[in-house]
């Protein structure tokens, strides 16, 4: 067609070439180039390019800063207080948010769920373009959700979507997913880049001019990060993960980015027959089920956002028939493990170069705080040594790569929530305890200084 440009285009990075491309010269990425169509540049005759503000109109002007005011943002409570605090507080109003996940995760239940809870104040669009209308009744119906100021849009044409917004004047929209979505005045096909960037930007306007909030799914590659232009994920206002193992009923929900609110909270929620129920104990059910007395296993907290959080590592340490020993990570950084394993072969003189390496956090929790060092060192020589870290032990460290066991944050709340979930001894950084010992009730403080301290805690297994 006259006028229009073939080329292709980095989904991770958006480098244009004309040519497709196996990596990215950019960033570096594999099988990232998607094709695209391009219209011409504008000339004197034809329209400009059509522009984007995320600012409300009539706010272009230049103002000093003193007269500025800060504006009272309306937060909608969604009801799910899980999702509630990830958000920092609520929905806000004419906010975009942007609902990332695996496929079959569970994003059209929450998003159901959220309707439903919506529903008792306020007027929800959900405009599905995956599943009919029939579908969506059905799941409603198998999580009991009446849907009082709900409606139902089947439709994926941006500007249809939009007129249909105009009759129905809902205080939210929500956007199932924004890669099925398309805008006739694009040419190119749903899922592409473009189109995705051109949706979702009309919705960012639709948002910031009339102050309705959009929700819109995002669908994530193989590789997780969510497919379509990064672009979006700069676009939003905030962009919420929903992860999880599939074959278990826990599901995380944490932001990424949050325009309104802290990005380190998590929201935990439990997937059932009956839809999303939220965990507001993740401890107890992280912990639950818990094997008792068997080597490789030690417990950790680790502060996410505001709450503290008990989860258990379990280490696997086996002899190598392989050149090189195997090491795999699921919950931990690959490089901390590895970092960790070094520190225990020069310090303690433990032989890991003859062993294959299995880490693993149990419940499908990722932890990316240093204080879970020592935890994992704990794990390690307990599965290397075949002794066992009695159950009712925690322990709370950050490991240097001298063997030395350093200062963390918020021990004293992490203390606590251990000795409320039964925990009777932590092993804690002495440097912690240097200027006020805490003194909390129904558990003994363990204070050391170098790793080799924890080896004579570890029991033999019986
Ligand atoms: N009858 C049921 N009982 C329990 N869990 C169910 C039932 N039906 C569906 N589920 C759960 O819901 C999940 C699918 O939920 P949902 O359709 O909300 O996911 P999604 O992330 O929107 O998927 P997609 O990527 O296809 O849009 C299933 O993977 C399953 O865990
Ligand atoms: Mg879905």
């Amino acid at each position: 067609m006259k006028g229009l440009k073939t080329f292709y285009i980095c989904s991770e990075c958006q480098y244009k070439t004309p040519k497709w491309m196996g990596k990215c010269p950019n960033c570096g990425a594999w099988n990232s180039f998607v094709e695209d169509v391009e219209e011409a540049p504008a000339t004197a005759s034809a329209p400009a390019p059509r522009r984007v503000s995320m600012i409300p109109t009539g706010e272009h002007r230049t103002v000093r800063f003193e007269e500025l005011e800060i504006p009272e943002y309306l937060r909608q409570i969604t009801g799910l207080g899980e999702l509630d605090r990830v958000l920092g507080g609520g929905l806000v109003s004419g906010s975009v948010v942007l609902l990332s996940g695996e496929p079959g995760i569970g994003k059209s239940t929450l998003l159901m769920q959220i309707c439903d809870a919506l529903g008792d104040t306020r007027r929800v669009l959900y405009v599905s373009g995956e599943e009919s209308g029939g579908q969506l009744k059905l799941r409603a119906k198998r999580l009991g959700i009446v849907g009082k100021n709900l409606y139902i849009l089947t439709e994926t044409n941006i500007e249809k979507i939009l007129q249909e917004a105009d009759k129905t004047k809902p205080d939210v929209i929500i956007i199932d997913s924004i890669q099925t979505v398309y805008s006739s005045g694009v040419n190119s096909t749903p899922g592409s880049v473009t189109q995705v960037k051109e949706a979702a930007l009309t919705l960012i306007n639709k948002a910031k001019g009339e102050g309705t909030s959009v929700i819109m799914v995002g669908h994530v590659n193989k590789e997780g990060s969510i497919a379509g232009p990064k672009v979006l994920e700069h676009m939003v206002d905030a962009v919420l993960y929903f992860e999880g193992e599939r074959q278990q009923a826990y599901r995380i929900i944490r932001a990424i980015k949050n325009r309104y609110g802290p990005t380190n909270e998590i929201g935990v929620f439990e997937m059932t027959d009956r839809g999303l129920e939220e965990v507001e104990n993740p401890s107890e059910m992280l912990l639950a089920g818990r094997p008792r007395s068997i080597s490789g296993n030690c417990a950790v907290c680790t502060i996410e956002g505001t709450r503290p959080l008990i989860a258990e590592i379990q280490a696997l340490v086996t002899q190598t028939a392989f050149p090189a020993p195997r090491r795999t990570t699921n919950g931990i950084d690959y490089n901390r493990m590895c970092l960790i394993i070094a520190v225990l072969e020069k310090r303690l003189g433990l032989k890991f170069w003859q062993n294959d390496v299995y880490l693993n956090v149990v419940g499908g929790l990722r932890l990316d705080e240093p204080a879970s060092d020592v935890s994992v060192a704990m794990a390690l020589i307990s599965s290397m040594t075949d002794r066992v870290v009695p159950d009712d032990l925690i322990a709370i460290g950050e490991l240097g790569l001298a063997g030395e066991c350093r200062a963390v944050s918020n021990l004293e709340q992490r203390v606590r929530e251990a000795a409320r979930l039964g925990f009777a001894q932590a092993v804690v950084p002495f440097r912690n305890l240097e200027k006020r010992k805490p003194d909390i009730p129904g558990i003994r403080l363990i204070p050391i200084k170098g790793i080799y301290e924890t080896l004579n805690l570890l029991q033999k297994q019986e």
